[in-house]
């Protein structure tokens, strides 16, 4: 005999008037006399489940007032569309089978400090709020994913375990393998998804990435996941066309299928209804201009020498000008990765983007056309200091065939925080990891 329920609360109205049973946890319970109301969570949905004593057995009766916070049930009964329920129904019960009772559940319906939370992360993400927020993280997978093979790409898995540094050598984290030395946890999949790109013409690679960063802000992790495309023949320009397309898709996307969960959050989705095609685009240059003449308005915001980077001040200040997300482009050379391809008509930048998201949660995605020419790019590969020797393979990506190439990097949880409107990154995943959390 099977335990699984006959249906979910997510597709109770194919069940109005009909009898059903559901398997879920008790979210919440009260009491009134000859009534129990219990609202049950699948993880679809929630529903209210009355129980009416003179329409039960006693012991159904005797279950219901049993039941607590988290334990688990099943409850079978006859679905009846109701105006005032969330979600436009509720349950009439009529049997109750406990599965497991549950005691002194540690997040009871009230405020816990962030740590307490943290610490409990592997219960929190039962709660409405969390829960809201990974559904959509998952929605934003798919939707790009989706979004992505419906133009052609082919998704190409790019390894963890890595012999060398792509991004800098200084946030790496590094794991004895073996006779072979070490090898480092990849920082990005952008050197292998080149070899896929110049197999597949349009390829992506999706997966977590680490950063030994000893950033403690809310837009820092140490393993997050990107979502790296790759395109062959394409250009900065081109680069950008498909970034502003891919990202309008997804939040379009999200608008449209998890209206529940941006109501749970309290979303204000004006913002997002804006996220269409074109982004404003300015210059790193004249990035520098606007922060010259507006630094005061976002507190630690001081001006910058051309060839300094932007702070999250910088960045914040930056986003106020814009009613959408915004890309800044062609930074300094001196500012970048050793693979960014240098601008044609000012080699002193080079041919990258960062997308800066509204709402000061930063940048969402950084890119760039890449160096195509053997030559200048073993060249920069010594400017950076790093091992030509291990680089053998990303150069013959340049010996045999070289096309002109754009691709970029879109963090997920940085993606997701500002599509929920929440405050701090760590909420986006499921168990973050950083500086000072390896638990639970
Ligand atoms: O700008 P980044 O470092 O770019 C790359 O790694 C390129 N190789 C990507 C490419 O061209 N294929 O990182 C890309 C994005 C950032 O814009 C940000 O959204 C996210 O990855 N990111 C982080 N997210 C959370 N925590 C961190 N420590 C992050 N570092 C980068
Ligand atoms: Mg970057």
């Amino acid at each position: 005999m099977s335990l699984l329920p006959t249906t979910s609360i997510a597709r109770i109205a194919d069940y109005d008037g009909q009898a059903v049973t559901l398997a879920g946890w008790v979210y919440n319970k009260t009491e009134k006399g000859r009534l129990i109301f219990i609202l049950l969570r699948d993880g679809s949905g929630t529903i209210q489940c009355v129980i009416f004593k003179k329409n039960v057995a006693e012991e159904t009766f005797a279950a219901a007032r049993e039941l607590t916070q988290e334990s688990s049930c099943r409850i079978t009964g006859m679905v009846r569309a109701d105006e005032r329920a969330a979600s436009g129904y509720e349950l009439d019960v009529q049997e109750i089978e406990v599965v497991h009772l549950t005691h002194d559940y540690p997040i009871a319906p009230k405020e816990h400090g962030i740590e307490f939370l943290m610490e409990h992360r592997h219960l929190w993400v039962r709660s409405s709020r969390q829960h809201a927020l990974l559904r959509i993280r998952a929605e934003v997978m798919a939707a790009a994913q989706e979004w992505l093979n419906s133009q052609g790409f082919v998704r190409f898995d790019t390894p963890i375990l890595t012999g060398t540094a792509a991004e800098g050598t200084s946030d790496l984290f590094a794991t004895p393998y073996f006779d072979l030395g070490n090898a480092y946890l990849a920082q990005t999949g952008q050197l292998y998804v080149e070899a896929g790109m110049m197999a597949f013409g349009k390829v992506y690679t999706f997966g977590p990435t680490f950063r030994a960063e000893k950033s403690k802000t809310r837009r820092h992790l140490t393993e997050f996941w990107m979502l790296e495309p790759e395109v062959a023949f394409a250009t900065h320009e081109d680069n950008l066309v498909l970034q502003e397309q891919m990202l309008s898709a997804i939040v379009q996307r999200v608008l449209s299928t998890c209206v529940r969960e941006l109501e749970v959050l309290e979303r204000d989705t004006t913002a997002l209804q804006r996220v269409q095609p074109p982004f404003p685009r300015i210059t790193y240059d004249a990035a520098l201009d606007l922060i010259r003449e507006h630094h005061t308005e976002v507190e630690g915001c001081r001006v910058l020498e051309w060839g300094e980077d932007f702070g999250a001040p910088h960045e914040t200040l930056i986003a106020t000008k814009f009613d959408k997300p915004v890309f800044v482009e062609r930074f300094p050379t001196s500012l970048k990765a050793f693979y960014m391809q240098p601008d044609p008509a000012r080699p002193e930048v080079v041919l990258c983007a960062d997308l800066i998201a509204p709402e000061g949660y930063g940048e969402l995605i950084g890119g760039s056309q890449r160096i195509h020419d053997a030559t200048l790019l073993e060249q920069r590969i010594r400017d950076f200091g790093l091992n030509v020797e291990d680089y053998q393979w990303y150069l013959d990506l340049r010996r045999y065939g070289s096309v002109p190439h754009s691709g970029f990097g879109i963090g997920l949880e940085r993606t997701v925080a500002w599509i929920c409107n929440t405050h701090h990154i760590r909420e986006t995943i499921p168990f973050p990891r950083m500086l000072y959390r390896l638990y639970p």
